[in-house]
C-alpha cells in the first residue's frame, strides 16, 4: 500500500484560454477530469491516500472530489496561498501524510498507462530514496532529461535542456521514501526538478529510474490535449451519462462529450472536446474546438479550432 500526492497547482500558461476558467488538471479528456484519470490509475495500483497540492484555481476541485469516497480512496486537499513550485508542494501536501509508507508523487496533467504498482514494487526491491519513472521520446528539449547507469541509477537531472544527452526523460511519476520528503525545506519556493533531484544525485542518495515504454502523454498544450482526449476515445466519439444526440447528427474524430448535453439536429462536430451540460443549438457545425462545461451553442453557429464557454469565444491552436 501507498499514499499519493497530485501535483495540480500550477497555472496552464501553455493551455491558456482553457486555463482561463478551469485549472488544466480538471479539463476534461474523454469525458472526465484528467485528474480523474489519474485517481483511478492510483487507486489501482492500491494507493489509499491522495493529496491534492492545489493553488491556482484551487476551489474548482473540492466540489468535484469531496472525500474521494465515490472512487474508494482518501482525498485530502494542500491548499498553496501562492504556488511553491514541485517540491516546495510535495512537502507542504506530505504534512497531511504519515511517514511510514512510500509517498506516489504525479504531475497532474499525464495521462499513463505505465504499471504504477510495478514501480512502487521496484522502488522497495532497491531499497530506493527516490524512484522516477522514465521514458524515451524523440525530443527531449521540452522535458526533465535523465541519465542512468548500466543498473538503473539516476546520474544527473538535468531539466529542460537545449541539446539533452539522452533521450530518457522524466514522465512525471516519482516514488518517495517518507524522509527524503522531509529534506525539502517547509513553506519556501522549492523546484523539486531545478532543486531536489540534482541535489539528492550530487549528495549519492539512491535515485532510481523505472524505465519502460507504455502509453504516455503530458496534456500541457491544446495540441495534446485533444491527442490524449482522441487517444482514449474508441471510434468516431464517445457521450457520458444523460446525454441526448439528434438522430442526424454527424460526430466524428474522437469528439468526446461530456455528460448531460444535448445535441441538436443536423448538427456536425469533428475532432472536438465538449464538457458537461452543454447544449448545441440545431445546424451548428464545430471542428477541433473545445466546448467549455455549461455552454449554449446557437443554432447554425460555425466554428473551427475555438474555445468557446459562457463568457469566452477565442481562437486556439490544436
Ligand atoms: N501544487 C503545485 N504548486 N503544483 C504545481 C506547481 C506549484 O507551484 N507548479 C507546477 N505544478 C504542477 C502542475 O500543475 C503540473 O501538474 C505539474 O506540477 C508539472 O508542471 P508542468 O508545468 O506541467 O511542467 P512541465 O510539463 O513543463 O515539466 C514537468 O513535467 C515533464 C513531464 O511531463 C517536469 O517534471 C519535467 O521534468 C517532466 O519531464
Ligand atoms: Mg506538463
Amino acid at each position: 500500500m501507498a499514499v499519493g500526492i497530485l501535483l495540480v497547482g500550477g497555472f496552464g500558461t501553455r493551455l491558456k484560454p482553457l486555463t482561463d476558467e478551469s485549472p488544466k488538471p480538471m479539463l476534461p479528456v474523454a469525458g472526465l477530469p484528467v485528474t480523474e484519470h489519474q485517481i483511478l490509475a492510483a487507486k489501482k495500483a492500491g494507493v489509499h491516500t491522495l493529496v491534492l497540492a492545489t493553488s491556482y484555481l484551487a476551489e474548482i476541485f473540492t466540489p468535484y472530489f469531496g472525500d474521494g469516497a465515490k472512487w474508494g480512496i482518501k482525498i485530502l486537499y494542500a491548499v498553496e496561498k501562492e504556488p511553491l513550485g514541485t517540491g516546495g508542494a510535495i512537502r507542504n501536501a506530505a504534512e497531511l501524510l504519515g511517514r511510514d509508507e512510500p509517498v506516489v508523487v504525479f504531475n497532474g496533467d499525464v495521462l499513463s498507462r505505465h504499471s504504477i504498482a510495478d514501480q512502487i514494487k521496484f522502488h522497495t526491491d532497491n531499497k530506493a530514496d527516490v524512484t522516477l519513472h522514465l521514458i524515451d521520446v524523440e525530443d527531449a528539449r521540452a522535458f526533465g532529461c535523465v541519465p542512468t547507469d548500466a543498473d538503473g541509477r539516476v546520474t544527473a537531472f538535468l531539466e529542460k535542456m537545449d541539446n539533452p544527452v539522452t533521450n530518457s526523460i522524466n514522465a512525471g511519476c516519482y516514488v518517495f521514501s517518507p524522509d527524503v520528503i522531509d529534506k525539502i525545506p517547509l513553506g519556501t519556493v522549492v523546484s523539486v526538478e531545478r532543486e531536489t533531484f540534482p541535489a539528492l544525485v550530487a549528495s549519492g542518495r539512491s535515485v532510481f529510474g523505472y524505465k519502460e515504454q507504455s502509453y504516455w502523454l503530458d496534456v500541457g498544450t491544446p495540441a495534446a490535449l485533444f491527442k490524449g482526449s482522441r487517444d482514449l476515445v474508441e471510434g468516431d466519439f464517445q457521450a457520458m451519462a444523460g446525454t441526448t444526440i439528434a438522430p442526424d447528427a454527424v460526430i466524428t474524430g474522437g469528439t468526446s462529450i461530456g455528460a448531460r448535453c444535448t445535441i441538436g439536429a443536423g448538427v456536425h462536430i469533428d475532432d472536438c472536446i465538449i464538457g458537461d451540460d452543454v447544449m448545441i443549438g440545431d445546424g451548428a457545425r464545430l471542428s477541433h474546438s473545445f466546448i467549455a462545461h455549461g455552454t449554449a451553442v446557437a443554432a447554425g453557429v460555425q466554428k473551427s479550432a475555438h474555445y468557446l464557454s459562457q463568457k469566452l469565444d477565442l481562437p486556439i491552436i490544436v
